[in-house]
């Protein structure tokens, strides 16, 4: 028979639960979760609730990734960090729940509106200030942030070599930009692996067009590693990443709460051959780079 639960209330300190309806499962669906989800790996990240971070997912589980990144990180009560592309906020939210960091939540696809509700809901009113922003565009002063950080969202539009440079701006000398994406495992030349172009059970294939955004975690320490305005690149990629990813997509199936069709039977079958996450950080210099987005460039060059 089916009951409502809220796995979550297992799970201790922070039971966060979603702003929507509690999703229906089974008492045994619960036990599946928790195995999947209670995950030793990231234990911050199990102080919050299982319904919570299902219903706001869009992809990987970003607590996870939220976690892992800020691992590598000095976050300090009161910094101000930009999650950049932080989606439904929930990255945000177990920052700023987790470090007591002031932190801007900033995302294209998705708006103000619902991210604030999510963080009056979780308790952070007034550490979370939620806004619509184009990452070629941010609207905010010079050396303004302590951190950046970018989770399941710096690929989309950080792979042009130029972009670090313009991002750094807006980070204190000194300050951190940590990036967490998907990624590749080794390199794949001209062709995506022949299995992940295979189609999955449910019909969709792995690799989309959009996946070659992905890259191997030498590509991009390399490409932080050029840019004069950080210093410090480190590089590496998450153990068992693909495992994780897989873990949270049959989650999301047992769920119902899959926005995308699921990737799992893909990612079993790669083994984390090819895909997996990638963790880069780096500081921010005393360089300070032009902003090459800027549309008045021509004309305080004196050309326009
Ligand atoms: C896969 S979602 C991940 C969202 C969230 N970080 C998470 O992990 O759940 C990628 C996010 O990147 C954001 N994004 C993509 N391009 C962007 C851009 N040019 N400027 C700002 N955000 C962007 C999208 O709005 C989207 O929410």
């Amino acid at each position: 028979m089916a009951v409502r639960v809220h796995p979550e209330d297992a799970c201790g300190l922070y039971p966060l639960r979603s702003e929507c309806a509690t999703i229906a499962i089974t008492m045994s669906e619960t036990t599946e979760l928790s195995a999947l989800l209670d995950k030793p790996e990231f234990p911050r990240s199990r102080h919050y609730g299982h319904d919570w971070m299902l219903e706001n997912q869009m992809g990987p589980n970003a607590v996870w990734l939220a976690e892992w990144l800020s691992n590598e990180l000095d976050l300090k009560p009161g910094m101000r960090v930009l999650d950049l592309g932080c989606g439904r906020a929930i990255s945000s939210i177990f920052l700023a729940r987790e470090y007591g960091v002031m932190v801007w939540a900033a995302d294209l696809w998705i708006g103000p509106d619902h991210n604030w509700q999510r963080a009056c809901t979780a308790g952070v009113a007034d550490r979370v200030v939620p806004l619509r922003m184009e990452a070629h565009a941010i609207p905010f002063a010079r050396d303004f942030f302590d951190v950046v950080v970018s989770i399941d969202a710096y690929h989309y539009f950080g792979t042009d070599v130029l972009y670090l440079s313009y991002l750094s701006r807006f980070v204190r000398p000194g300050g951190q930009i940590a990036v967490s994406v998907p990624g590749l495992m080794q390199p794949i030349g001209d062709q995506p692996p022949p299995h992940l172009l295979q189609p999955q059970a449910n019909g969709s294939c792995f690799w989309e067009n959009e996946c070659w955004c992905f890259n191997t975690v030498d590509e991009w320490r390399d490409r932080w590693g050029r840019c004069r305005a950080v210093c410090g690149v480190e590089a590496d990629c998450m153990p068992e990443g693909w495992r994780h990813w897989r873990d949270f997509e049959r989650a999301i199936e047992i769920s119902g709460t899959g926005i995308f069709p699921s990737a799992a039977e893909a990612l079993d079958n790669d083994q984390g051959d090819y895909i997996g996450f990638v963790r880069l950080r780096a500081a921010r210099t005393e360089a300070h780079p032009e902003n090459l987005y800027d549309s008045g460039l021509g004309a305080q060059a004196g050309i326009d």
